[in-house]
C-alpha cells in the first residue's frame, strides 16, 4: 500500500487495472488482490466501481471477500490489541476487559477505530495465564487489567500518537 496516493488515486489506478479485465466473476479474485494491494483493505468504493465495471453483483464480492480470509473489509490499524479469552483470563473478568475496551475506542471485535489506531481481537490463551485478565498491544504484553488500566493504557498510546503527529 502506498500511503502518499490519495484515495482517489487509488481508485483511478483501480479502474484502469479493472478495464484490464473482462466482464464477469472470471478475473474477481485478481482484481480483489490488487485493490487490496492498492488500499491495504478492500473499501466500500471499490466494491461499488469492481461491481459496476465488471458487472457482478456486490452480494457475490462480498460472498469472495469473506470466503478467502487474507481479503479484509477493514483499514489497517496502527496498533493490534489482542485480548485474551481463554480460560484464566475469562474467570478473571476478560470479558469486562473486552467491553471496556470496545466501550472506550468505540469499535466492535476486528473494526478497525476512525482514527486508524486501533483494532481490537479475541485471542486464546496468551501464555500469561499468571497475569490474567492478560491483553497484548503489538507485542506488549499488559496483565492484571481493570477496566481504569485499560482506559490509562489506551490514554497512553493515543498521547504517544498525538507526539508523534
Ligand atoms: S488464559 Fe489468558 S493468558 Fe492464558
Amino acid at each position: 500500500m502506498n500511503d502518499k496516493r490519495s484515495r482517489e488515486d487509488n481508485l483511478k489506478l483501480l479502474l484502469e487495472e479493472i478495464k484490464k479485465h473482462k466482464k464477469g466473476q472470471d478475473d474477481l479474485i485478481e482484481v480483489l488482490h490488487k485493490t487490496q494491494e492498492l488500499f491495504g483493505y478492500i473499501p466500500q468504493e471499490a466494491i461499488s466501481l469492481i461491481s459496476k465495471e465488471l458487472e457482478v453483483y456486490r452480494s457475490v464480492i462480498y460472498g469472495v471477500i469473506t470466503f478467502y480470509h487474507f481479503f479484509t473489509l477493514q483499514p489497517p490499524s496502527r496498533h493490534t490489541i489482542k485480548v485474551c479469552l481463554g480460560t484464566a483470563c475469562y474467570v478473571k473478568g476478560a470479558d469486562r476487559i473486552l467491553s471496556a475496551l470496545k466501550k472506550e475506542l468505540e469499535v466492535e471485535v476486528e473494526q478497525t477505530t476512525e482514527d486508524g489506531l486501533f483494532k481490537i481481537q479475541g485471542a486464546r490463551c496468551l501464555g500469561a495465564c499468571g497475569l490474567a485478565p492478560v491483553m497484548m498491544v503489538d507485542e506488549e504484553v499488559y496483565g492484571k487489567l481493570t477496566e481504569d488500566k485499560v482506559r490509562e493504557i489506551i490514554k497512553e498510546y493515543r498521547e504517544t500518537e498525538a507526539v508523534v503527529k
